[in-house]
């Protein structure tokens, strides 16, 4: 009801309340209620007893009212289910997908008090300033190309900021890939994918396809300093995260639907490659097994990355294997 009412209100101009609750077939207490629960979440709507409702601005938050819009006839749409703080956008969509969510689902938070990356390291999102979204997904692909999946994620959400920074600042951004699930900017990291699923030996039955983008966090005197960057903290100005959250999902949608139609996944690892901080880099590969280093010649069809060793011979690791540092 609330996004029928923002709709109502979205043209700039005083909409008196009888015209709103006609429309809507509402009474006039039930759409102040509303306009009071949208005030709340951060729209700034004049009231006057003559003229009626005109709304004056609109948060920048990934609301479904604001984001299922921007999504119409994309193949990843939503339902859009927004949380305002929460442990885990992942979580949330993990307890979504048990009780029966489609195709499609989009769990978005404003923070993240437990917010993880791979290998349950710890993810940080503070109220308002970066992008955490996780979307439910039942690709009918085999388990093994699952990893693909996350590499054809980051290589969306890269090819979605490289377009947003270059419109809004009129300049190329450089974004780099670090597999498996790194983005980064400038050396540091500025977004992660995460990709968690559920699986029978030939069937994957879920897959919870998450990314965290920092877009206007400030990591100055924080830990993460070094590590971490954001989009503003680079180009020193605030970019719009439901403009960069909506063209993030679309690209994924795009790379979702080639992968649907049996198209997507073949090119994945060649694309991967070119956009790879890693390739011909010398690293090492902290794997169960202990240490390894070699230097990356690439990424295999199966999304693996190839590590040729120093004695000679490759070596295919898989992401879950391995953590991967530039020595
Ligand atoms: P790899 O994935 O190659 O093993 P990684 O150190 O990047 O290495 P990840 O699990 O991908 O590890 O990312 C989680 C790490 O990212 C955390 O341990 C933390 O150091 C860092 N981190 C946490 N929050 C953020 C954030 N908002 N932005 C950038 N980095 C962060
Ligand atoms: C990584 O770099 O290791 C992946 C980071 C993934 C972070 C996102 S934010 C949305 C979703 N919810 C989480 O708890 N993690 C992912």
């Amino acid at each position: 009801m609330e996004a029928k009412i923002l709709n109502e209100l979205n043209r700039g101009k005083y909409v008196s309340g009888e015209a709103v609750s006609a429309r809507l077939g509402l009474t006039r207490s039930a759409v102040w209620k509303n306009i009071g629960a949208l005030r709340r979440q951060g729209f700034v709507i004049e009231a006057s007893t003559r003229r009626g409702y005109r709304l004056v601005d609109t948060p920048d938050k990934l609301l479904p009212a604001l984001l299922q819009p921007l999504l119409k006839g994309a193949p990843i749409a939503g339902p859009v289910i927004h949380f305002q703080k929460t442990g885990s956008t992942a979580g949330e969509a993990r307890l979504l997908v048990e009780a029966g969510s489609p195709e499609g689902t989009i769990v978005a938070a404003e923070a993240q008090t437990k917010g993880r990356g791979r290998m349950g390291r710890k993810w940080i999102t503070p109220a308002g300033d970066a992008i955490a979204l996780s979307v439910i997904l039942y690709p009918s692909i085999s388990p093994s190309q699952a990893p693909l999946l996350g590499l054809a994620t980051a290589l969306a959400a890269r090819q979605a900021v490289s377009s947003v920074v270059e419109k809004e600042t009129g300049v190329a951004a450089a974004i780099d890939l670090k597999w498996p699930n790194d983005i980064y900017l400038a050396g540091r990291k500025v977004g992660g994918v995460l990709v968690e699923m559920s699986a029978e030996l030939d069937r994957v039955r879920w897959v919870i396809d998450s990314i965290g983008l920092n877009v206007n966090n400030d990591f100055a005197g924080s830990p993460l300093e070094k590590e971490a960057t954001s989009l503003s903290s680079f180009w020193d100005r605030r970019f719009g995260r439901l403009e960069l959250a909506a063209a993030v999902l679309k690209e994924l949608g795009r790379a979702y639907a080639r992968i649907r139609n049996g198209r997507g996944l073949a090119a994945v690892a060649r694309e991967f490659e070119k956009h790879d901080l890693l390739k011909g880099r010398r690293v090492a590969v902290s794997a169960p097994e202990g240490a390894v280093e070699g230097t990356v010649a690439g990424v295999d069809s199966e999304g693996r990355l190839l590590l040729r060793l120093p004695g000679g011979g490759v070596r295919a690791l898989f992401s879950g294997e391995v953590s991967v540092r530039r020595p």
